[in-house]
């Protein structure tokens, strides 16, 4: 087990370049099953998300080849298999993009699926209403959803809720289906436009992605392609906050900062400086934080997967903050933790009503999932004194070397072994 370890209060400043989206590469990676010919993957993240997935396609028997640190090389013409066993999928939830992408490729797919999480409740059944107006039948055994079909067929699909993962699956089924496919109600997240633009790469006919109505005509077959995944829209948030936390003067490079827009609105509300050019922002804390409200919701609006870094941010404004959660049950769970360094936070059910205090101090602490850890990434670098970030198994799901990009910038953060309890030794 391995923990981060930071020193608090220095200012971060220079300059950081943002990696892949991990949630555009979780739905490539899938994706590329459905080519009839090899594919060619750029900026690919290094996280462990990606690992999983990667173990995903080799298992299924795709020739997985990594040709630099950030690009893949996917052959799937040899996979053999349509089923995806629960020791491959229990550590990324995003691995029923197999259900969408199998289940076009061969009609079939079999995969099982990681239950709840720490977000909340998380249902499939947007995914399984769609996969059934394409023709497919569903039954589910021992956690493991199976989906058959004889012929899937265009189909119209109007989801009761905006869902990224639905979108996402469903767009890959119906890439090869007979016929055209309309889903209305649709997610707009930049991940979804990138699919997109990644599928149509290889020949399939996708338009309307970025709107909520996305029409495929499905087409038979689909060729390789090289592709170059856009950056990751939360990634380059979490540095905008951490700029502003540390008091900090931080260029972002390779950024698209259309997708940053609602993030760089409030950082604005709030007193952080946020300068836009053609593919980076420079984000300078001005040393003076004010109060804002927030409601996350789905894109264009305010990402719930920024909601704790920047409440963590609020935890150092001047007045009283409130910030609504519009998409998870359960994504405050962070806050107990903050409040041990010092943060004055109240939360009911849905709300978080944060009073600003002057100073974070360190404490130990826990990433209970993969925001959280960045939340408390950034109280930590913060905050007065030491902190200790346990579970970093977490952040390391979703960010490329974050200590070594933190450390380029300034700060004294360290990844240090946890020695197993001496106490605990003597009586095994
Ligand atoms: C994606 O999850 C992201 N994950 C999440 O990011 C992100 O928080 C979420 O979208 C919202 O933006 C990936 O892209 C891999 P949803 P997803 O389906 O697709 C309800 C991170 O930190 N719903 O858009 O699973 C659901 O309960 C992760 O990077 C149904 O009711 O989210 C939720 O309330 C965490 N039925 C809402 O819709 C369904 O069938 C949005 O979920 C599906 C979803």
């Amino acid at each position: 087990m391995e923990k981060y370890v930071i020193e608090g209060g220095h200012r971060l400043q220079g300059e950081v370049v943002i990696s892949g989206a991990k949630n555009a590469a979780v739905a490539i990676l899938p994706a590329v099953i459905l080519s009839d010919e090899p594919c060619t993957i750029e900026n690919v993240p290094n996280i462990s998300d990606i690992d999983c997935a990667i173990k995903i396609l080799l298992r299924l028997g795709a020739e997985v080849r990594m040709i630099n640190r950030s690009t893949l090389y996917i052959d799937p013409r040899k996979i053999h298999s349509h089923t995806v066993e629960y020791d491959l999928t229990k550590n990324m939830r995003a691995s029923y993009y197999f259900l969408g992408s199998l289940l076009g490729k061969v009609g079939r797919a079999d995969v099982s699926l990681p239950g709840g999480c720490d977000l909340g409740s998380r249902p499939i059944d947007q995914h399984l209403k769609g996969f059934a107006s394409l023709g497919a039948t569903d039954t589910m055994e021992g956690g493991m959803v199976h989906l058959t079909t004889d012929h899937l067929t265009g189909g119209r699909v109007y989801f009761d809720v905006v869902t990224v993962g639905a979108t996402v699956n469903i767009m890959l089924a119906a890439c090869k289906a007979d016929g055209m496919t309309i889903i209305e109600n649709a997610a707009k997240e930049p991940h979804i436009v990138d699919l997109a633009n990644f599928l149509n790469s290889m020949g399939a006919d996708i338009m309307g992605a970025g709107t909520d109505v996305i029409k495929i005509r499905g087409v038979q077959y689909l060729h390789g392609t090289q592709y170059s995944i856009i950056p990751d829209q939360i990634e380059a948030g979490t540095f905008m906050v951490i700029a502003a936390a540390t008091e900090g003067d931080v260029l972002i490079r390779g950024v698209i900062p259309k997708h940053l827009e609602s993030i760089t609105v409030k950082l604005q509300k709030i007193g952080v400086s946020v300068e836009e050019y053609d593919d980076s922002v420079r984000v300078r804390g001005t040393g003076h934080l004010q109060k804002t409200s927030i409601k996350t919701m789905p894109h264009p609006g305010f990402p719930t997967d920024m909601q704790p870094q920047i409440s963590t941010l609020l935890t150092m404004a001047e007045g009283t903050s409130i910030v609504t959660e519009g998409i998870w049950d359960n994504r405050f769970k962070y806050v107990d933790e903050l409040r041990r360094m010092g943060a004055d936070i109240s939360v009911d059910g849905k709300v978080a009503v944060i009073q600003g205090v002057d100073r974070l101090k360190g404490a130990p602490v826990k990433a209970s999932d993969l925001r959280a850890g960045a939340a408390m990434i950034i109280a930590g670098l913060a905050a007065e004194g030491i902190t200790e970030i346990e579970n970093i198994h977490y952040i390391e799901r979703g960010y490329e070397d974050i200590e070594k990009k933190l450390r380029a910038l300034g700060a004294n953060i360290k990844k240090v072994g946890i020695p197993e309890d001496g106490l605990l030794k003597q009586v095994r």
